[in-house]
């Protein structure tokens, strides 16, 4: 019993009642000072000798023991941690993210343990609070998480208003200060130049987090509750989710982050091999423009016919997949409780029929499975469609939670549907399927935990251009900035037609839509070509209808240098809200670089040094036109790079694609 005292209390250096505790980053550029306050900790962050994060504290409270007091026990020596690990797929395979730990410990007799764990990388810091708690705790509810992350009053902000339910949103540009309730990820730039943003990493049995701004102008911790007010129930044991802070001296350094990721446990599928990424294409488009309908009838679009037609294009253009929505039943009564069937095929779609063909032309059939909100009645029907599909040779499928989540009340992103959403992730684990999921909270890096979640939308995406006053250009470069450092994002760009001339008579089925409204998609073509490079997804969608694509050779040049297995990542340009730049490498050592533009018309340059090669070639996508004027003319053209650096003028709205094929050396006799 000495010994383990002894043995307990050399493993905690001690640290008095007021003491305080430096981490610094490995290398070196970080302080994390976490200073010992009740009721449990504060802590600040600087960076390059600034402060970055003011003083914040660390709290929380348990219903039913609001008045208990927790009683500091110490701290853990800091330890390195290398972080080397292998992702089963990009935005990059080799990881590398060192780290220094630290760990405070507390301890209540009655309620039981506590420690809050720090994370310091060099460009990010992360904390959790850890509860190991007594019998009293069996049915524990968290009555408030108060983690303060204290940015201070200065700076701009990239956000989107807080929401339990849905992330479609725009997002804004303003002051820090007016950024009052934020869903996250949320973006700053401090005055210094400094950008940093907020989220969280590993959601797992928890409710999503929001940010709400205090007078003094601290975020505090905000939880999607139950319906009853209850924000997190446990028995016993109860962890939050990292608490993220990424920060660079610029931008880019925000994007090529990987510890959202890493800060989730390591892969639980033991032989991965059968997790592949791919590009797809859909019965999709037509029903979000209103030519056709998921609804049988004479404008169903998921007939066995048109499943085939895709098949042979995407067969034909290197096109990994196919997704057809609209193939089985309860369509006609979307909105209702217990209506879809996710086994039962519409009567002129033959599912059986359409994944045989699929299978022997070499693509993927995608397997949709709307819910329509109602996880519960889902959740009883999975074995049966999940089993059905395997035994079809289906290995991806798309969800989606189009709806209010059910029991009616409660909320699409409160601490249920986080246990809904990970139970459908190891459920298709079992049965060696893919997801991609709609409707989805933002990812918080899980899809290291468990690589066939393989993209999320949570996200106002492509569909929103079908069907309202749609996405402004400037939408698509905020993106990467906030949504997109959560995770993969499956936005399902790559539009052909931006400006509708080929839809057709169709009937506005979408609220949304106003009368005498003009949709259209608000880019160029070559910047909708950018964003399927930009925006990364293993799956990775080119949403217009096929149609459109038969009609371009430029588009065929296109799929078929293309590829959704990205290794490796380097921003080249990022400039939040105006310009992104972005270098993709794939798996068969194409690199693709993708430029996307905003409302303004811009110049940037880069060096191509990355690339490594003497003697580059490059197929070379340009826009001919704006997003104002003729934003559908653009040209494929072959070139030569032979500059170390590249100068590019990018039109309004705009874009540029290059793929960068190396050339053969030249043999000296040749
Ligand atoms: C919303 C999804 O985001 C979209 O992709 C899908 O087509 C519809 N729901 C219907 O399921
Ligand atoms: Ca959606």
């Amino acid at each position: 019993m000495r010994l383990l005292l002894l043995l307990l209390l050399s493993l905690l250096s001690s640290v008095s009642f007021g003491g305080v505790v430096t981490i610094v980053s490995p290398d070196s550029a970080t302080n994390l000072r976490v200073e010992n306050k009740s009721p449990l900790l504060s802590y600040e962050l600087k960076y390059k000798g600034k402060t970055i994060l003011h003083s914040s504290q660390i709290a929380l409270q348990l219903k039913g023991f609001e008045n208990e007091k927790w009683n500091f026990i110490g701290s853990s020596p800091i330890q390195y941690t290398e972080n080397k690990w292998m992702a089963a797929w990009g935005p990059k395979i080799e990881v590398n993210d060192p780290c220094q730990k630290g760990r405070f410990l507390f301890k209540n007799e009655k309620i039981g343990n506590l420690s809050v764990e720090f994370t310091l990388f060099n460009r990010a810091m992360a904390f959790r609070i850890v509860l190991n708690g007594t019998e009293v705790l069996k049915n524990g509810v968290l009555q408030q998480e108060n983690s303060q992350i204290n940015i201070g009053n200065e700076g701009t902000a990239w956000w989107a208003w807080a929401d339990y339910n849905t992330q479609e949103q725009l997002f804004h540009e303003t002051p820090l200060k007016e950024a009052t309730w934020v869903n996250t990820p949320f973006t700053t730039r401090l005055p210094s130049g400094v950008h940093l943003a907020v989220h969280e990493a590993g959601l797992v049995n928890y409710s999503r987090m929001t940010l709400k701004r205090d007078s003094l102008g601290v975020f505090t911790t905000d939880l999607v509750p139950w319906k009853n007010g209850d924000l997190v129930r446990f028995h016993r044991n109860v962890s939050t989710p990292w608490r993220v802070i990424l920060f660079g001296d610029n931008a880019a350094e925000l994007l090529e982050s990987s510890v959202i990721k890493t800060l989730n446990e390591p892969c639980k599928i033991q032989d991965n091999r059968w997790i592949k990424p791919i590009s797809y294409i859909g019965i999709w488009w037509e029903m979000h423009q209103g030519t056709h309908t998921w609804t049988e009838g004479p404008r169903h679009a998921a007939t066995t016919e048109r499943a085939k037609q895709l098949i042979n294009f995407a067969a034909h253009n290197r096109i990994g997949g196919v997704l057809v929505e609209g193939w089985n039943t309860g369509w006609d009564r979307w909105g209702q409780d217990s209506v879809f069937d996710q086994t039962t095929s519409a009567r002129d779609y033959d599912l059986k029929e359409v994944a045989r063909y699929a299978q022997m032309k070499g693509v993927a059939l995608i397997a949709h499975c709307e819910t329509g909100g109602d996880a519960p009645f889902f959740e009883a029907r999975w074995d049966a469609a999940f089993s059905l599909y395997r035994k079809l040779g289906i290995r991806y499928v798309k969800t989606g939670y189009a709806g209010a989540a059910r029991p009616i009340g409660e909320h699409l992103f409160g601490q249920g549907m986080v246990q809904h959403y990970q139970k459908v992730v190891e459920k298709a684990a079992q049965y060696g399927l893919m997801l991609d999921v709609h409707e989805c909270i933002q990812p918080t890096g899980l899809e290291r935990t468990w690589p066939n979640l393989m993209t999320g939308e949570s996200v106002r995406g492509m569909e929103w251009e079908a069907w309202s006053a749609g996405n402004s250009p400037d939408h698509t470069v905020l993106l990467p900035f906030t949504r997109g450092l959560a995770g993969p994002m499956d936005y399902t760009a790559g539009m052909a037609d931006v400006l509708f001339k080929n839809r057709g008579d169709y009937t506005p089925w979408n609220g949304q839509e106003q009368p005498g409204m003009k949709c259209r998609v608000h880019s160029t073509v070559v910047h909708q070509m950018a964003l399927m490079g930009v925006l990364y997804s293993p799956m990775q969608m080119a949403a217009d209808r096929f149609e459109n694509y038969q009609k371009s050779p430029e588009w065929q040049q296109f799929f078929r240098l293309f590829s959704a297995e990205v290794i490796q990542t380097k921003v080249l340009v990022a400039d939040v809200g105006k310009t992104v730049v972005v270098a993709r490498k794939f798996t068969n050592g194409v690199w693709m670089v993708s430029a996307v533009n905003g409302t303004q018309a811009r110049e940037v340059e880069w060096n191509w040094d990355f690339v490594g090669w003497d003697s580059v070639k490059a197929f070379v996508f340009t826009d001919l036109g704006d997003w104002q004027n003729q934003p559908d003319q653009f040209q494929l053209t072959g070139e030569k790079i032979n500059s170390p650096t590249e100068h590019v003028k990018l039109p309004a709205g705009g874009g540029k694609v290059w793929f960068l094929i190396p050339e053969a050396p030249k043999i000296p006799w040749d």
